[in-house]
């Protein structure tokens, strides 16, 4: 693969974190219809005693149109995202990362996290938290809970794998943004916006349209393709870089996995291990998705915990991007 460079306009920087954004709150949108499916049920079972459940249940429908109507500039991303992202893309970008003749830049993690703050810098600050503000919301939400460094660490750089755009390593916001899902097998109807694979040579191959493709059951996550983006980048980039635990990896990851951490899909190709990895993904979803109504971090109060922080899982301090 030759990556084009594609974001010499300051303004898709912009574009970027609008499109990232957007996917944000669809995922949130759909965790609350999900609760909001749950309490209908929960409902019923309390209808037993009070009909006025049934009530807010015909309420929740309303609220489901609104989720409809509001995820249209996302819908089209998706299609191109569901369009490109074929087994032959994923082995392309794959050989690119791998590639000996690629140049990788050298970074520090802190470097590395305020040159992605700086696609936000250029857009507008009232319509979206910036990335850094994003990393340390969920950072300091999964500190706050008491939870391990290790996990602390995990939320301030999860997203970092967004820099690629910097680093030619993407076509386009469809490799680099938006929920994964495996190349290589069905595309599981579980996937949001299932009906655009339609436009994707890969949902007619004779072997990788069918239910394991060049899968077996049980073989495993680590031996599967996802979907290319800044989950499997930044994965790639830290596990050989960083003394980061297999969960902390896998929340890296598969963040982004949403049929399968979130929908249940894809379990067939699991291997054991990958139910303690699915567990890990879960405890972490929420910090994620849910952190950006938090108050807005003091980045400058925060730098000097985070500093030691990243010191004590990266030795080698600057990483090779
Ligand atoms: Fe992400
Ligand atoms: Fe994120």
């Amino acid at each position: 693969m030759a990556p084009t460079a594609l974001y010499e306009d300051e303004s898709v920087g912009r574009r970027l974190e609008e499109i990232s954004d957007a996917i944000d709150e669809v995922n949130v949108l759909k965790a609350k219809a999900k609760a909001k499916e749950d309490a209908e049920r929960q409902a019923q079972i309390e209808a037993e005693y009070d009909a006025k459940s049934q009530f807010d249940a015909a309420k929740d429908k309303t609220q489901f149109r609104q989720y409809e109507t509001a995820i249209s500039r996302v819908k089209n991303f998706y299609r191109e995202q569901h369009e490109k992202q074929t087994v032959a893309y994923n082995l392309a970008a794959r050989n690119w990362f791998h590639s000996a003749a690629r140049v990788r830049p050298e970074l520090t993690v802190w470097e590395a996290i305020e040159k992605l703050d700086t696609l936000v810098d250029e857009s507008d600050p009232d319509t979206s938290l910036s990335q850094i503000q994003h990393l340390l919301q969920s950072a300091e939400a999964i500190r706050r809970d008491g939870k391990p460094r290790w996990m602390q660490l995990t939320g301030l750089i999860h997203d970092l794998g967004k820099l690629m755009v910097f680093f030619e390593g993407a076509q386009g916001q469809w490799d680099v943004v938006g929920d994964t899902f495996p190349v290589g097998c069905r595309f599981d109807e579980r996937i949001i916006y299932h009906e655009s694979f339609a436009g994707n040579p890969d949902s007619t191959h004779p072997v990788y349209s069918t239910q394991y493709g060049i899968y077996g059951p049980g073989c495993g996550l680590d031996n599967v393709m996802l979907s290319w983006g800044h989950d499997e980048y930044l994965y790639h980039v830290v596990k050989d870089q960083s003394t980061l635990p297999p969960e902390a990896l896998a929340m890296i990851r598969y963040h982004s996995f949403y049929p399968w951490h979130k929908e249940g899909a894809y379990r067939e190709l699991m291997e054991p291990k990958d139910w303690d990895m699915l567990k890990a993904v879960q405890a972490f979803n929420p910090y994620d998705l849910y952190s950006k109504s938090d108050d807005v971090p003091k980045v400058e109060e925060l730098k000097p915990y985070y500093l030691e922080l990243i010191d004590e899982f990266f030795p080698q301090k600057k990483i090779k991007w």
